[in-house]
């Protein structure tokens, strides 16, 4: 039982590797440590990792590693590395969303064809439906992303879907909707808001705050794609939320609430690319996969204020 983690040092890569080896499954990961965000967040999302027995972490690009050793004794593949974030898809950036969102999947497709690979597992995103339809969305409505970023994601669920039609790729794509929690991404909304509070400091909130998400704790996200590694339909896409549709002026106060502060803040406009409401329909993930979130928006929240406070003490040394 291996499994190759790729994008394990990131946000949901680290959490999911730590739970499979909690498990007994030996991990290789794979990570470029992209400088989208700073080095020694993705250190620390490894520092309990990286000793373990069972580990073994490559630090090289998917873009251009080699392949056949990477993929040798592996049984399962979680494909979690991509260059995330919305804002910066547009423009000249957008090669690195090309490159590191779609080449770097179709290489790894390729690389399981015909393989010993039972089951490969896609992490896409909330982002490929786009302009919002009647919610909760379900996994069979148009997809219309509205960023550079969600076409990405998009194309390379397309390209799983294509790997497993035609060679027999056993992909399986989530859908995952706003993941939170410890070890999130800085420029991730929470994580700037909560970071603010904790230091005295004000955050902007693009639009007027009144848009609505479907957040999912991380915890509830690694469990899920571990499910769908040992029980997943091949072919299958599922819809992975947390089943916390709140807007982001109530997360600002509940956060206010729990870290005891004022929160200062501006509006400013509507970033292009943002979706206005999301909403997850996981009945699909439910019934197939007995999904069914743990973690309420309060209890999570909590949770990430600690690490959020372990982090602004260890950048404040
Ligand atoms: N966080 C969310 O809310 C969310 C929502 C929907 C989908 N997703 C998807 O989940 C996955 C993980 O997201 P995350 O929030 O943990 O992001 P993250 O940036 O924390 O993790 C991604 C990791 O992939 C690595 N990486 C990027 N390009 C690489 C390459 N070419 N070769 C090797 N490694 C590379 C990065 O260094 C990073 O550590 C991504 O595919 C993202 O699109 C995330």
């Amino acid at each position: 039982m291996k499994c190759l983690v790729t994008g394990a040092a990131g946000f949901i890569g680290s959490t999911v590797t730590r739970k499979l080896l909690d498990r007994g499954w030996e991990v290789r990961g794979i990570d470029n440590f992209a400088d989208f965000y700073p080095r020694a967040m993705k250190e620390m999302n490894l520092s309990d990792i990286v000793d373990r027995e069972g580990f073994e972490l490559v630090e090289e690009d998917l873009v251009r590693c080699r392949l056949d050793t990477l993929m040798e004794g592996v049984s399962g593949v979680i494909h979690l590395a991509a260059q995330a974030g919305v804002r910066t898809s547009w423009g000249t950036e957008f090669r690195t969303y090309t490159d590191s969102n779609i080449f770097a999947t179709q290489r790894l497709l390729e690389a399981a064809r015909g393989g010993s690979v039972k089951r490969f597992v896609y992490a896409s995103s909330s982002s490929v439906y786009g302009e919002t339809q009647q919610l909760p969305l379900s996994e069979d409505v148009p997809l219309l992303p509205l960023s550079p970023y969600g076409v990405s994601k998009l194309a390379a669920e397309r390209l799983c879907r294509l790997y497993w039609k035609n060679f027999g790729v056993p992909t399986i794509s989530l859908r995952y909707f706003t993941v939170y929690g410890p070890g999130q991404r800085p420029d991730m909304s929470f994580h700037r808001f909560i970071k603010a509070m904790l230091t005295g400091g004000s955050f902007r909130i693009f639009g007027t705050g009144e848009q609505t998400r479907d957040f999912t704790f991380v915890e509830d996200a690694a469990e899920i794609t571990i499910a769908a590694l040992a029980e997943g339909s091949t072919g299958a896409v599922y819809n992975i939320g947390g089943g916390n549709r709140i807007s982001l002026r109530e997360v600002v106060d509940l956060m206010a609430k729990l870290t005891g502060s004022e929160p200062r803040f501006e509006f400013l406009d509507f970033e292009k690319g943002d979706m206005m409401h999301t909403m997850a329909d996981t009945t699909l993930a439910g019934e197939e996969l007995g999904y069914s979130p743990r973690t309420g928006i309060e209890a999570g929240l909590e949770a990430e204020i600690r690490w959020m406070e372990k982090l602004v003490e260890r950048e404040g040394r």
